[in-house]
């Protein structure tokens, strides 16, 4: 059985890692073939990924690149159909909630191939986060539906999805970090590449931001910078930035901002290095999903830079605080890490580095019951 499964953003590629090397151990069973839309395709944001995570060159590369979220969607739909005519697949494999994630399910539902979507369930309950919307709409096309916590259950449950096509299974995600984990670049290493050696010495803290909602909006953005650069005098800040936060940066003039000591500014880091820097970190602030979760599985205590969140069990279970766009807010999260009252939390049950192979495990039995 052909199984079709799609990448398209960076935090695509540490979801599908472990999923294909599971389907392809069953050997012709599941035949696991690659595309990749090409909606990130900055070699920052892409190969390194690939490369560091051993994941096969794509078998089909869409090369859509970047536009409007209309544009981005419908470019993805129009050159998948044919690449999803010529493979013929069992079934379309879709993970997480990105705008690649939405078209090619919408696709193969519409051509009657069944999808398959890895991380499903998760709700923010806020529908100006675009991947809300994709979350909530791929989720109702998908004929098989694999949950990383229990909340993804009732969920989907309220949205009318049938019971027996929810498995919950743990996260892929922590699959990857399990793995590669003894391979994690350590913090110091990539200070000293940046020529700032001895900036991890008396301990660290992470800054990642791209969530449109806190780095299109001018006042947003500013506020958090400031706070940043406030927690900066007194722990120094990694901040690795993303393509679209930096361009906001230029854009509104906030560089000088970070233009400081307690600031080390770098490009979007690969995935080594990421794992290196969460792993030893004091605290990570982010507005990032995939983040609030390593950090659950490290036990390193994170502050998350949104209103909600759409993967409550960090919050139940494991070290995330979630702390919104307020300074004050913010400011008084960090106070309380750095005074040792942040929360010790535990690792999710499920999260234990196998959800790939238990995935691998439903889809071949399923697909033996549609025969
Ligand atoms: C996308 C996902 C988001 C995910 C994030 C992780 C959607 C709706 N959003 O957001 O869920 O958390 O990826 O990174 O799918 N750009 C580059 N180089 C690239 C890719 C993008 O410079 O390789 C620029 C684009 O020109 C664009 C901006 O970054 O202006 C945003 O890229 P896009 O892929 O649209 O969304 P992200 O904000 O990255």
């Amino acid at each position: 059985h052909r199984i079709l499964c799609v990448v398209g953003a960076r935090p695509n590629f540490m979801k599908m890692a472990p999923i294909m090397a599971a389907l392809s151990s069953h050997g012709p069973a599941l035949a696991p073939l690659l595309v990749h839309t090409g909606q990130h395709y900055d070699v920052a944001m892409n190969h390194q990924y690939f490369q560091a995570l051993g994941i096969p060159d794509p078998d089909i590369n869409l090369e859509v690149g970047s536009g409007s979220h209309a544009q981005q969607t419908a470019e993805v739909m129009r050159r998948f159909e044919p690449a999803l005519d010529e493979v013929a697949p069992a079934a379309v494999l879709v993970v997480g909630d990105v705008n690649s994630t939405i078209a090619c399910a919408l696709v193969a539902a519409k051509k009657g191939v069944p999808v398959i979507h890895v991380e499903a369930g998760l709700r923010s309950f806020d529908r100006a986060m675009p991947e809300e919307i994709n979350r909530v709409l791929t989720d109702q096309l998908s004929s098989l539906l694999f949950t990383t916590e229990e909340s993804g259950r009732a969920n989907l449950l309220r949205e009318g999805i049938d019971e027996r096509c929810i498995h919950f299974v743990g996260n892929v995600m922590i699959d990857t970090l399990r793995l590669n984990l003894p391979r994690a670049i350590p913090a110091a290493r990539i200070a000293a590449d940046a020529g700032r050696a001895g900036f991890t010495d008396n301990g660290y803290a992470v800054l990642t931001l791209h969530r449109p909602s806190n780095v299109d909006d001018a006042a947003v953005l500013q506020r958090l910078l400031e706070t940043a650069a406030r927690i900066g005098q007194r722990t120094p800040v990694f901040f690795p930035v993303h393509p679209r936060t930096h361009a906001t940066i230029e854009r509104f003039g906030l560089s000088h901002l970070l233009d400081r000591p307690g600031i080390l500014l770098l490009p979007p880091m690969g995935y080594l290095e990421m794992l290196g820097l969460m792993k030893q970190a004091r605290v990570v602030l982010t507005d990032s999903g995939g983040i609030q979760e390593e950090t659950t599985a490290l036990g390193t205590p994170c502050i998350t830079l949104r209103h909600n969140t759409e993967r409550p069990i960090t919050v139940d279970e494991g070290t995330n605080t979630i702390a919104g766009s307020d300074p004050a807010i913010i400011l008084a999260a960090y106070d309380a890490i750095m005074a040792g009252g942040g929360k010790a939390g535990r690792v999710p049950h499920y999260w234990d580095g196998r959800a790939a192979e238990r995935i691998a495990v439903i889809v071949r039995d399923w697909l033996r019951g549609r025969e």
